[in-house]
């Protein structure tokens, strides 16, 4: 196949990419989405303070252009995201307590029954564990409404929209040995021995130098699929550039192709310029919307699939 969907098809896998509204009248942009992706996730536009911005008021305007378009194009769509402690409303950074956890229930139900019928895979939960080598969860308001605030946030999202995968999503979790994917494995072993409905795990991997492809990447998403889910990467985007960039982006898609539950693929923006990083090359088309070498590793590898 001579694109990235049309390659990661042959093995019954999607390839997807984080897209920004607001660039969507930029048509080498779009060109490049429409072309090369077969599912789409909102940057920034289905988070809680761009759906409710003041409480129960809420706003799909700019979601919806991304929904649309996808849907439009017959692209699925991965939602992103209902609950995380970051980019929440000011009105909802400042609740503790019941009251926050209702606003949050509330925020669940009512995004996923918006879009119910239209997202493939729902990021219920995101970024809930903490860095370093506690293996404890990350501190923040939801938190600190108890320790149930996650699982209760999954069954509120499962009675919402029943057909959506429900996935929990979070960074630092690719390498096996890490505190923190031991803590997320553990996590999901337990809801799955107690019936939380939980059908996914996202691997954002965002890599960099400080954050290297692991060795033993195919190891950890397989432990994760043998406990009875799927797993995605969800956000995914390399530093670097040339062969060693390239070399990294294969090894990444090698070990989701070695992972029968390994369901796709989403890089985090389309062009290098597009990338949420402030400075380097991380993603697979250059500023101009060319093919990088990492481009044709990808392809390549989806292709002898
Ligand atoms: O749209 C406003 C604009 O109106 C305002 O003038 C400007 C001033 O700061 O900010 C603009 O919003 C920015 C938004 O991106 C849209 O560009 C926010 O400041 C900025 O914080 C926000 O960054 C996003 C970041 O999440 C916030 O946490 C990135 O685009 C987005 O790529 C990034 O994505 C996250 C995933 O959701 C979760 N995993 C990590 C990943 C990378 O950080």
């Amino acid at each position: 196949a001579t694109t990235l969907a049309g390659a990661a098809n042959i093995s019954g896998r999607y390839f997807g990419v984080a897209v920004a509204a607001g660039r969507l009248s930029d048509s080498t942009y779009t060109g490049i989405i429409g072309r090369e992706f077969d599912s789409v996730t909102a940057e920034n536009e289905m988070k809680l303070d761009a759906t409710e911005p003041n409480q129960n008021q809420f706003t799909f305007t700019n979601a919806d252009r991304i929904v649309n378009l996808a849907l439009q194009q017959g692209k699925k769509v991965r939602g992103h995201t209902l609950a995380w402690h970051s980019q929440q409303p000011g009105w909802m950074a400042r609740m503790e307590g019941s009251a926050l956890r209702q606003a949050m229930l509330n925020h669940v139900t009512r995004v996923a029954t918006y879009y119910r019928g239209k997202i493939h895979s729902w990021d219920v939960v995101n970024e809930a564990f903490a860095d370093g080598s506690s293996g404890a969860r990350r501190d923040s308001n939801l938190q600190r409404t108890g320790n149930d605030w996650i699982e209760a946030a999954f069954r509120a999202a499962r009675a919402a929209d029943p057909g959506a995968k429900l996935c929990y999503n979070d960074y630092n979790t690719d390498n096996w040995s890490h505190a923190k994917t031991q803590a997320v494995y553990r996590m999901v072993q337990d809801f799955k021995a107690r019936g939380v409905p939980i059908d996914c795990v996202g691997f954002q991997a965002h890599f960099n130098s400080g954050n290297p492809v692991p060795s033993n990447y195919h190891t950890t998403l397989q432990n994760f699929a043998n406990l009875g889910v799927d797993v995605q990467i969800t956000e995914l985007d390399i530093e670097g550039s040339g062969t060693s960039q390239a070399e990294q982006y294969r090894g990444v898609t090698q070990a989701c192709l070695a992972v029968s539950r390994c369901t796709g693929i989403t890089v985090w923006g389309v062009r290098d310029t597009d990338s949420w990083r402030s400075y380097g090359t991380p993603l697979l088309f250059d500023g101009s919307g060319n093919k990088k070498a990492a481009y044709h590793a990808v392809l390549e590898t989806l292709n002898a699939a």
